[in-house]
């Protein structure tokens, strides 16, 4: 690692105006929040109540003393957590506080305030669907769904063996019993490697979007050549991938020195041999003449015959692949897969958020989800001038604002009676203009100007903001006021990222930049046709109107730019 890597960190919404403006803001909505509180329960209770405050998190529970509306049974979950006896009107904390994370991984701030504001105009089912929702992901193990219905396909079950099997095979290898290995057909090794720290001339493994189209293209690989997979992260760039993501099913744990050490020092023996991929960067025609060399009936086993296959890639090829392929399409739909799901169920089969930030993506999802929310998330990429550089940022609602336009022209033509109110999920880069969007919440003409309609709010998750590969930036931007960050900081930089990430793709409709960051959100969404893709700022004249269905960019568009698909 490059020792004069410096950067600045970025403390979200910690500074100055920011934070007086934000204390003040929070006694407001902590008293509306206790009047909301005592109007649920005297809208209920005529009788005396008894207010229960459950153990290990921070829901009442009210228990009425008499049968009425409020006391039907309420759908437990999945999750081991124990509903109570008695079934009663749920009440929400007055700030959404998450517990420290058991495990010791990170823990993110409190899910913003806003959510509280938005939830105290919502229809009373709605408020409680979320209050038990809060209550479930506020438990020791709250539940992870992946797949419940089949959305996913059939194919878990037989990768998951064949891992198992693959990583019993190379114990044998690693004891050298290879006679119990002639015996079976030959294990097959792929691992996605993110080694370098970007310096001149190399830019490295890229920002999230480049990594994630890299790891779940391999897997992708691995799943079509019965290879098994692993990934894995230099724990300096910016630190292992093992304490970002759990393991749900398979472990990808790469455990690079052994490995390296068996397949590059291998005794003569045609199952310790080992070669590197390289697709970083590659362009689509590249990607033709790389993974399809034969056409479309390229056999993907074919490709790289080691047994040890080392990728370095920021490229995707699973749209591709069904694009290109007259074999791959047809056992893709066979095991469940289609260019519309494949990205996202490949991504959740691999990758879980630690609990924090889990408990944080569900406290933001589980609101999304209520029949009364409309949503549309909104990235705006604005350089990465404003990270390095936040005290030189001076940007407006005004140079962005063709972005809410779009959200608008998505409201009024989607928008249902059952939808009370309208959520526009931003994320940014830049703080200050988070900032400014959040004002407009507070400013009833504002709000009607920039977002047209007074049921309308902006909701950000406060968290840290953070560029992946910020010494990369530095290359062409002067940091005026250099950081060294802590390790805690990269992590929660990094996490940020990443639940920001999975909530722009629980969005009903995206509005999003051109790059890659939006695209992988869209792509896992799961839900082709509801993304929108600005222009810059100078192109602004060039904004699609989103209200025309055509207007969205569908999958296989995406899947031509940046790090393709
Ligand atoms: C690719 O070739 C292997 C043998 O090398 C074979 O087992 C496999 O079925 C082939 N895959 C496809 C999709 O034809
Ligand atoms: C950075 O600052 C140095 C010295 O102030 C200047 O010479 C250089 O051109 C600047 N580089 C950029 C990319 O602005």
């Amino acid at each position: 690692m490059a020792p004069d890597y410096q950067r600045l960190g970025r403390g979200g919404d910690f500074t100055g105006m920011a934070l007086k403006y934000q204390c003040a803001k929070a006694l407001t909505v902590l008293s509306m929040a206790a009047i909301v509180i005592l109007a649920f329960s005297s809208m209920f209770y005529t009788g005396h109540t008894d207010i229960q405050y459950a153990e290990d998190n921070d829901v009442a529970y009210s228990v009425p003393d008499h049968k009425s509306d409020a006391d039907k049974p309420v759908e437990a979950g999945t999750g081991d957590y124990e509903m109570p006896a008695t079934q009663g009107k749920c009440t929400l904390p007055s700030s959404l506080a998450l517990p420290k994370s058991e495990d010791g991984s990170y823990t993110p701030t409190s899910p913003h305030y806003t959510i509280l504001d938005i939830l105290s105009a919502v229809p009373e089912d709605d408020y409680d669907q979320y209050c038990q929702g809060w209550r479930v992901l506020n438990s020791a193990n709250p539940p992870y769904k992946y797949n419940l219905n089949g959305e996913c396909g059939n194919w878990q079950n037989s990768y998951i063996a064949l891992h198992k099997k693959r990583l019993e095979q190379l114990e044998a290898l690693q004891t050298h019993s290879y006679d119990m290995l002639r015996e079976q057909d030959k294990p097959q090794y792929i691992v996605y490697k993110c080694i370098q720290v970007a310096t001149n001339g190399n830019r490295g493994c890229g920002g999230l979007a480049d990594r994630m189209s890299g790891m779940i293209s391999t897997f992708f690989h691995a799943l079509m050549t019965d290879k098994a997979y692993f990934a894995y992260w230099d724990g300096e760039n910016p630190f292992s991938l093992d304490i970002l993501f759990e393991k749900p099913h398979i472990n990808w744990h790469y455990d690079m020195d052994t490995m390296e050490e068996l397949f590059t020092n291998p005794p003569d023996d045609a199952y310790l041999t080992n070669e590197h991929v390289d697709l970083l960067n590659a362009k689509w025609a590249t990607m033709e003449t790389k993974i399809f060399p034969e056409g479309r009936t390229q056999n993907l086993s074919d490709l790289w015959p080691s047994s040890l296959v080392e990728v370095r890639s920021n490229r995707g090829y699973i749209i591709h692949t069904f694009e290109s392929s007259d074999i791959y399409p047809d056992i893709l739909h066979k095991m469940g897969l289609t260019p519309e799901n494949a990205f996202g169920c490949l991504t959740d089969f691999l990758f879980k958020p630690t609990i924090g930030s889990r408990r944080f993506i569900d406290a933001y999802k589980n609101l999304l989800e209520l029949d009364s929310i409309f949503s549309v998330g909104i990235q705006i990429r604005t350089g990465d001038n404003q990270i390095v550089n936040p005290q030189d940022d001076e940007l407006t609602v005004d140079s962005y604002s063709y972005f809410l336009t779009c959200a608008n022209q998505l409201t009024e033509a989607y928008r249902k009676p059952h939808h009370k109110r309208v959520i526009y999920f931003l994320i940014t880069d830049s703080s200050k203009l988070r900032d400014e969007m959040m004002a407009l919440n507070d400013d009833p003409a504002m709000q009607l100007k920039y977002l047209g309609n007074e049921d309308a709010t902006i909701l950000t998750t406060g968290l840290p903001i953070e560029h992946l590969e910020p010494n990369q930036v530095a290359k062409y931007i002067n940091i005026t006021e250099p950081h060294i960050e802590t390790e805690e900081e990269k992590v929660a930089g990094i996490n940020s990222a990443v639940i920001e990430n999975w909530l722009l793709a629980s969005t009903t409709y995206r509005v999003i930049s051109p790059q890659g960051y939006g695209k992988l959100a869209a792509f896992h969404s799961n839900v082709d046709r509801a993304t929108y893709s600005m222009p810059r700022p100078d192109r602004k004249d060039k904004a699609p109107n989103c209200g025309n269905p055509h207007a969205a960019i569908s999958f296989a568009d995406l899947s031509r730019l940046w790090s393709l698909g």
